[in-house]
């Protein structure tokens, strides 16, 4: 089938992605750009950045910012700038995360702040900009927050993660009646436990017994990044034209637990 009619394609759709330079982000990236999409790079790593560039189908179409996404006020240059050089955004992902397994006794004003600014501010800042009638297309499009089974259900130790997981889920379904007006639609996509340094590196991926356990939560096995990047995908493609507020879990069946 010719790729062009096929509601799936992103042909010359504008897509931001963050957390470009690792993991989920970097298969989005290359995923967004073997559709045919035009792909801005968000991340903080520069090496690792173009390592994923290195990756993607038509390399001269796509652009690559290192920065932090806490600096809240270079984002919002950065988006015009982008708009200037790309024209008006059809997409944004917000991949960009950190995790970490924390018991309730550990947590302090410190670390809530740092995870806050992290996991939600910087997204919700990020996607104020590039909704702007100014920086988004009048043709409508689609903004993704990639939030965690954690945003849903518990786990020992996942306070801080699940809260602000939770915390976009939340703020996703808001933004998306607010946003419908506008033609963009509003998504969270929660993955299970996907294999990426970020799962690499949690406690329970230190232990074979833990892991064991992790992995029998998910009739599925665990997960690969382009599992998510896929679901990315849709979300971004018209083939989703109708699906706004909702929460996809991308788990291998986590939840259905
Ligand atoms: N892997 C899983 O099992 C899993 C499960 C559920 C949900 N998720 C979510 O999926 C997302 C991606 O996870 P991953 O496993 O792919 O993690 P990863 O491999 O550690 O990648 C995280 C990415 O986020 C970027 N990042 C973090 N904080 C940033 C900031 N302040 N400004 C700019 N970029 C920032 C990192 O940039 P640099 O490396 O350049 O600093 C990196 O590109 C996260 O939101 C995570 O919570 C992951």
């Amino acid at each position: 089938m010719d790729q062009r009619k096929s509601p799936f394609n992103l042909i010359g759709k504008n897509i931001i992605v963050t957390g470009a330079s690792s993991g989920i982000g970097r298969q989005c990236a290359i995923s967004c750009s073997m559709m045919g999409a035009n792909v801005i790079l968000f991340g903080r790593n520069p090496d690792r950045l173009n390592d994923t560039l290195n990756c993607m189908d038509n390399i001269s179409n796509h652009l690559v910012y290192s920065v932090d996404l806490r600096e809240y006020n270079k984002v919002e240059e950065l988006i015009k700038e982008i708009v200037f050089q790309k024209g008006k955004m059809h997409g944004l992902v917000n991949c960009a995360g950190i995790s970490n397994t924390l018991p309730l006794k550990m947590i302090t004003p410190d670390k809530m702040d740092d995870f806050f600014h992290n996991n939600v501010l910087g997204s919700i800042n990020i996607t104020k900009f590039v909704t702007k009638q100014s920086s988004f297309s009048e043709e409508g499009g689609s903004v993704i927050f990639i939030s965690s089974v954690m945003g849903t259900v518990g786990e020992s130790g996942k306070t801080l993660y699940g809260l602000t997981k939770g915390a976009l889920i939340a703020a996703s379904k808001s933004i998306a009646i607010e946003l419908a007006n506008k033609k963009i639609r509003v998504n969270c996509i929660s993955p299970g436990v996907v294999e990426t340094p970020l799962s690499q590196k949690a406690v329970y991926s230190q232990n074979e017994e833990s892991l064991t356990k992790i992995k029998n939560y998910h009739p599925l096995g665990l997960g690969q990044t382009d599992d998510v990047a896929n679901a990315c995908v849709f979300l971004l493609s018209d083939a989703s034209k109708w699906i706004t507020g909702i929460n996809l879990f991308v788990d291998g069946g986590y939840s259905a637990r």
